[in-house]
């Protein structure tokens, strides 16, 4: 079984974010071979990165912090991602930032694609996550969706998100996944042998 977790970016009271997240993983779901799981951070409050010692210090022991363990722990059983993120100031939000800075070896080597929303579809803060992740040895695909300003607004008066997201359906979702599935079992496979 292939898992593939799906990361809700924001925690604020009244997010939308919860909305595009249930809808790629209702997708994901219904996948042969994917075991999908929703991951949200507002399950994983975890305090600003505050240790002396970096994630990425060859040897370290493991962070005393429990929900940092929970955190840990849900990523290295991911074989690859879904980061479901708004742009708040042209980046991610610092939740999702933080959230990505307490995890180092877990990450390694695994697949990641995106889907985003804002007024220029969240683009630049996936693109800010592109250079991130890359850091943190994830694979960032080419595929991603960016949700239009409209369903998005859609949220805010009481429109039909769920038809505004039904609309990239064939177009986003269906070819971004197929492509993050190609890569996840791409990288499995190469993660598992002896290379
Ligand atoms: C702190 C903050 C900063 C924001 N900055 C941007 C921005 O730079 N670009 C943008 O398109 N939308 C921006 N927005 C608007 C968000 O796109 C909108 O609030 C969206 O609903 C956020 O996702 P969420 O509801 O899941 O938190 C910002 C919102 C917040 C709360």
């Amino acid at each position: 079984m292939t898992v593939i977790s799906v990361i809700i970016g924001s925690t604020r009271e009244g997010r939308f974010s919860e909305k595009p997240a249930n809808w790629i993983f209702q997708h994901l779901k219904k996948r042969q071979g994917v075991e999908a799981r929703l991951l949200d951070l507002r399950d994983f409050p975890m305090p600003f990165f505050d240790q002396p010692l970096t994630p990425a210090m060859p040897g370290r022991p493991a962070f005393a912090h429990p929900i940092v363990q929970k955190w840990t722990a849900a990523i290295a059983q991911s074989d690859g991602f879904v980061f479901v993120t708004p742009e708040y100031n042209y980046g991610p939000p610092a939740v999702l930032k933080n959230a990505l800075d307490w995890v180092y070896p877990e990450w390694h080597r695994k697949a990641a694609c995106f889907v985003s929303w804002g007024n220029a579809g969240g683009a630049r803060a996936v693109q800010q996550l592109r250079e991130n992740i890359v850091e943190l040895q994830l694979t960032p695909i080419r595929s991603s969706v960016h949700i239009p300003v409209t369903t998005l607004m859609a949220h805010y008066t009481g429109g039909d998100v769920d038809a505004g997201l039904a609309e990239l359906d064939v177009p986003a979702a269906g070819p971004m996944i197929d492509d993050l599935l190609w890569w996840t079992a791409a990288l499995k496979t190469a993660r598992t042998s002896a290379l």
